[in-house]
């Protein structure tokens, strides 16, 4: 599991640009589904036939984003240095100090206008990149590049340390899930999506797209357990977190009792989720059509949308457990 989460953590991926982490998840769902595909935005899709009849199974639609936040160029003045904008949640206040990658493997340094320590919440307009150039000319990079952000995979123990557990910690559970499920009376669609960080795009085509009866995203969520932490119910260690509502989704009822019994049956850790910001491909997918019972499996985690994310090995592995319980059950 740690090894899968540290490959997908590798690669770059801004929303948008998902290319190359859909090629490096494809070999790993070769053999444990009946057919991969791409759609026309980029979603890769995996599709898993039912192994056990009796027809009492759905469609269930399974979301984890294979994207993550980043920068883009906006504009190269003169002496070589960028100025950029925003893909996704990114914090302003947690760029200085820190580097990104763009595509083409050149690296960036966050600046700020006057001073390289912000007192304040620097605004956008007062950040650059050093893109190690020394002029236009010789910059490396240009209008509508994208960048991620650079930190080397980490780990201590079972807690993890990456720039983008979100949403690739989703992605390894997604995989794992797969290999481990031996039969399931559902037709799985597991979809790993381009674009949630900029508004759940490709979860809202794929939605339509695959007219699923259930849908599950796997995302990671916030947590209440560090020094003054926003008080939230959710903490590292404690099992994956069943999400009851965030800021566009309220979970259906019985999408969350089928989560709930399959941990409860099977002793698997939980947490239950009110997470006041933010959402998951799920809010997307539950109004799509005529509208899709939805839920969230949640892997907690620290500092997301920053470039040193904290999350525990442990709690990916229950994510799994209770992901391949419930689909080998049927829904209430
Ligand atoms: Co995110
Ligand atoms: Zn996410």
């Amino acid at each position: 599991m740690r090894e899968l989460i540290e490959e997908l953590c590798s690669v770059y991926g801004p929303s948008g640009q998902e290319e190359r982490i859909s090629e490096a998840i494809a070999p790993h769902l070769d053999g444990l589904v009946d057919e991969v595909r791409s759609d026309r935005l980029g979603n890769l899709i995996a599709v898993k036939h039912p192994t056990d009849g009796g027809g009492n199974g759905k469609r269930i639609m399974l979301a984890a984003h294979m994207d993550e936040i980043g920068v883009m160029v906006t504009h190269v003045d003169a002496q070589g240095f960028c100025r950029f904008t925003t893909i996704g949640g990114v914090l302003t206040s947690s760029l200085i100090g820190n580097r990104v990658e763009f595509a083409n493997g050149v690296e960036g340094a966050f600046g700020l206008e006057g001073s390289a320590i912000a007192r304040e919440r620097p605004t956008l307009q007062k950040l650059f990149l050093d893109v190690g150039a020394t002029g236009k000319e010789d910059a490396q990079v240009q209008v509508g590049d994208t960048a991620v952000f650079r930190s080397s995979f980490g780990a201590v123990g079972d807690r993890l340390f990456a720039a983008n557990l979100d949403d690739r910690i989703g992605c390894a559970v997604l995989i794992q899930a797969l290999r481990e499920l031996e039969s399931s009376p559902h037709e799985i669609l597991a979809v790993f999506t381009v674009q949630e960080e900029v508004g759940t795009r490709g979860a809202t085509t794929a939605g339509y797209g695959l007219e699923p009866e259930i849908m599950l995203a796997i995302d990671v969520t916030a947590t209440g357990d560090f020094p003054q932490a926003t008080p939230m119910e959710v903490a590292l260690g404690k099992g994956p977190a069943i999400k009851i509502m965030d800021r566009r989704m309220i979970a259906h009822p019985m999408v969350r009792s089928w989560l709930e019994s399959a941990a409860q049956t099977h002793e698997i850790p939980y947490q239950l989720e009110v997470l006041e910001y933010g959402t998951t491909d799920a809010a997307a997918v539950q109004v799509s059509r005529a509208g899709v019972p939805a839920g969230t499996v949640s892997i907690p985690c620290r500092y997301v949308h920053t470039p040193s994310q904290v999350a525990d090995c442990n709690d990916a592995r229950n994510a799994v457990r209770l992901l391949v319980n419930a689909l080998s059950s049927e829904l209430p």
